[in-house]
């Protein structure tokens, strides 16, 4: 039992729904512990082919619990290497989509950008506003921001920690989708189902391949790409895709 996300699954999507609304679901070591704990299980079950992480109305999530860090030492900070197991949930090759409404503020804004995309919520806050506490981003923030929105718009976000509208993340790029609040959780879910649909490895390798842009040069990433869209011609799953489509029928994939 879980006391600080709730885990229900349906149609091969889990949804995952941030559940400390007293604290806007700040993110303590209880919720970061039973993430870590749950969901890296949940990614290698093969009936389990997308994530939806959600909150509430009011938040997806305000942060880090700062009244927890609020005692936090540099010694504990260093030798525990903060917040560097978050990588398990971002490593998950599993699709997770993050369905945003209201504040997603500091980590909550950096757990969001670990997902594989963010819909949100036309009343969407998104925010990097750790400096406003004497500290800076500690969940990839700085990194992924940049490389999602560019250099200017980061630095600006997080030097002034002012938070930015749905519409403003959608035209600069840190969202996939904006719809209507009261459509968020119901959209995320249906693109859920759609990917739930597809041949779980390939969805991994869609991950694979366009996290790669992030980390190397564009030869090397097309290089990559070619490589990987070579060896699905080894898979019945490809196989089925392409009969079904010709057959003018819907493909049923196997994972193989
Ligand atoms: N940590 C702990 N508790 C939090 C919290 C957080 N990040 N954000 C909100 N809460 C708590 C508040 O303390 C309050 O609790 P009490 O009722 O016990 O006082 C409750 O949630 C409701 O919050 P507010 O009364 O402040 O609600 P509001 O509607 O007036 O304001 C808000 C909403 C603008 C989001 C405001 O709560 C806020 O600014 N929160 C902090 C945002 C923030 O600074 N986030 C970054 C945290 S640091 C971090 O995330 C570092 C990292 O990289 C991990």
């Amino acid at each position: 039992m879980t006391k600080t996300i709730e885990i229900t699954q349906k149609d091969g999507v889990v949804l995952v729904r941030l559940n400390r609304p007293k604290q806007l679901n700040a993110l303590n070591m209880e919720l970061k512990n039973e993430i870590l704990a749950e969901l890296p299980k949940l990614d290698k079950d093969p009936s389990v082919r997308c994530f939806v992480l959600t909150g509430n109305e009011k938040a997806f999530a305000a942060g880090g619990d700062i009244k927890e860090m609020s005692v936090l030492s540099y010694a504990k900070a260093a030798a525990e290497d903060y917040f560097s197991d978050w990588d398990v949930f971002v490593n998950m090759r599993t699709p997770k989509i993050a369905a945003v409404n209201g504040y997603a503020l500091g980590g909550g804004c950096e757990l969001a950008m670990m997902c594989d995309f963010i819909i949100a919520g036309e009343g969407a806050q998104f925010g990097q506003p750790e400096i406003k506490l004497g500290i800076i981003a500690g969940m990839g923030g700085s990194q992924r921001m940049t490389k999602l929105i560019g250099r200017a718009k980061s630095m600006d976000m997080h030097l002034t920690g002012r938070m930015m509208p749905a519409d403003e993340a959608l035209a600069c790029g840190l969202v996939a989708r904006v719809v209507p609040d009261d459509q968020v959780l119901e959209n995320a879910l249906a693109a859920g189902v759609q990917i739930a649909a597809y041949s779980k490895p390939v969805t991994a390798l869609v991950r694979d391949v366009v996290n790669r842009a992030d980390e190397t040069s564009l030869a090397e990433g097309l290089f990559f790409e070619r490589r990987v869209f070579h060896s699905l011609f080894s898979t019945e799953d490809q196989k089925e895709g392409m009969n079904a489509f010709i057959e003018k029928r819907k493909p049923n994939f196997k994972d193989k």
